[in-house]
């Protein structure tokens, strides 16, 4: 028999909204709050911001259901019979690259005292090790790590079939109730001390970071000793070990996790006196991955970007969403900018403004006129541009592929050059 339990998140951002829509959809009772009001009055008529497959249908099905409610203010969420409060607002980076826990604790301090007893409080947002010791003094109710491992475009579909749960708690059968809450979803479930809990969430993202910038920078060797980055990399991922996923080169990691995580791992690490070079190396790859971009972009214009006309395909940090947050894309689009470029940009799943750069609703409107068209998020529809189409408009003809996205053979037939990255130029 499943039980269904009385739920609170607060936050109803990436993380907060897939969490609540999630957990309601599995059979729970979800209030979910924001302190937003114009977002939450949406959110009851089931419309939802973020872009993420089959997020708004879980919402307006949880809504239908009468087991999802959103509120306006933390304290609202709350009731006699809360069994668990889940935290899900923004943990930023702060100027010295520590995660910014003002916002944790200031919804703690708002319903510390509403608490029902027995409720234990979960932290979804990514924390700094030893945060569920520090906010337990704030609090009289148990502190639970209960780090996600969503991936952006895939968030309901990761959540629904995790790889695995895991909660911390000095206060075990805390942890258990939080860890119980997943049964239906059948996942391994860790229960751990809080700060491992907390822990596993650097550790892995942090691992990725580094796995890319290992790919990252055999790309830029193969490309200077002419080897296929491609047949690399399928090489490499036969090896269990290895394994074939997050291989791919491409113009540097970015999102709202991993370059977060990345530096406030390294700044945990020199909290304890330790400098972890590795982590930093990899943060220093990723940059140095944007500079040769820039290098790049630089070649094909005969060295100079100043007055340029460039044109960009693609401005998310990955396909499949309309996410800017540290975009690899954007960064590179301001550093041409700085330069003084004209950049025209196309995403298929962002339009409006953004200063400095022209933001156009046609892919083929971006590249008229381009010395250089630069491919920099992987959405497939780039594969069937017409080439020939897209050769007549330019005004160079050199597209770089930082995704190794496209099939290089109808761009030479259209008289383009293609570059990927770490792969065989052909022209
Ligand atoms: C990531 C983690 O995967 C997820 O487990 C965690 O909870 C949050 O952070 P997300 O930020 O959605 O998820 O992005 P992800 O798909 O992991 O990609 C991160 C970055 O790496 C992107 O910029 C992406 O383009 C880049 N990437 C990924 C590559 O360059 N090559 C790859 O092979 C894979």
């Amino acid at each position: 028999v499943r039980v269904q339990r009385k739920i609170a998140v607060v936050g109803t951002g990436y993380v907060g909204l897939t969490t609540g829509a999630c957990l309601a959809a599995i059979g729970h009772h979800v209030v979910c709050a924001d302190i937003d009001a114009g977002k939450v009055s949406r959110l009851r008529a089931g419309q939802v911001d973020i872009l993420e497959p089959g997020l708004a249908e879980l919402v307006r099905r949880g809504l239908d259901a009468g087991r999802l409610e959103f509120v306006v203010g933390a304290p609202a969420a709350i009731h006699t019979d809360t069994e668990v409060l889940f935290l899900c607002v923004p943990t930023p980076m702060g100027a010295d690259g520590s995660a910014d826990l003002r916002a944790v604790e200031s919804v703690l301090r708002e319903v510390g005292d509403l608490l029902p007893e027995d409720c234990a409080v979960a932290t979804k947002s990514t924390v700094p090790v030893g945060t569920a010791d520090r906010l337990s003094r704030m609090v009289n109710a148990p502190i639970v790590a209960n780090p996600e491992f969503l991936r952006e475009g895939s968030a309901v579909d990761d959540f629904l079939h995790p790889d695995r749960i895991v909660v911390g708690s000095s206060d075990r059968p805390a942890a258990r109730r939080v860890g119980a809450l997943y049964e239906p979803l059948q996942a391994p479930t860790l229960i751990l001390d809080a700060a491992s809990a907390e822990m596993v969430k650097y550790a892995a993202n942090c691992f990725l970071a580094v796995k890319l910038s290992y790919v990252n920078a055999i790309a830029q060797l193969c490309d200077r000793v002419g080897a296929d980055v491609v047949a690399v990399t399928e090489g490499m991922g036969y090896d269990p070990r290895i394994g074939r996923s997050f291989l791919k080169p491409g113009p540097g990691w970015g999102g709202s996790c991993l370059p977060k995580d990345a530096n406030a791992l390294v700044h945990v690490a020199e909290s304890v006196g330790l400098e972890f070079p590795l982590l930093r190396s990899a943060i220093e790859q990723n940059a140095r991955q944007q500079a040769d971009v820039l290098d790049r972009v630089r070649q094909a214009c005969d060295g100079t970007i100043r007055g340029a006309r460039i044109g960009l395909l693609g401005l998310a940090f990955k396909a499949g969403t309309n996410d800017l947050r540290d975009s690899p894309a954007v960064r590179i689009a301001d550093a041409l900018v700085a330069e003084g470029a004209e950049v025209t940009a196309h995403d298929p799943a962002i339009s409006g403004e953004l200063s400095g750069i022209r933001l156009v609703d046609d892919p083929y409107e971006a590249v008229k006129g381009a010395v250089v068209v630069i491919v920099l998020t992987e959405w497939p529809e780039f594969r069937t541009l017409d080439w020939t189409r897209v050769a007549e408009l330019m005004d160079g003809f050199t597209v770089l592929d930082t995704r190794n996205l496209l099939d290089g053979d109808p761009l030479t037939r259209a008289g383009l050059t293609w570059r990927g990255m770490g792969r065989p130029v052909t022209s």
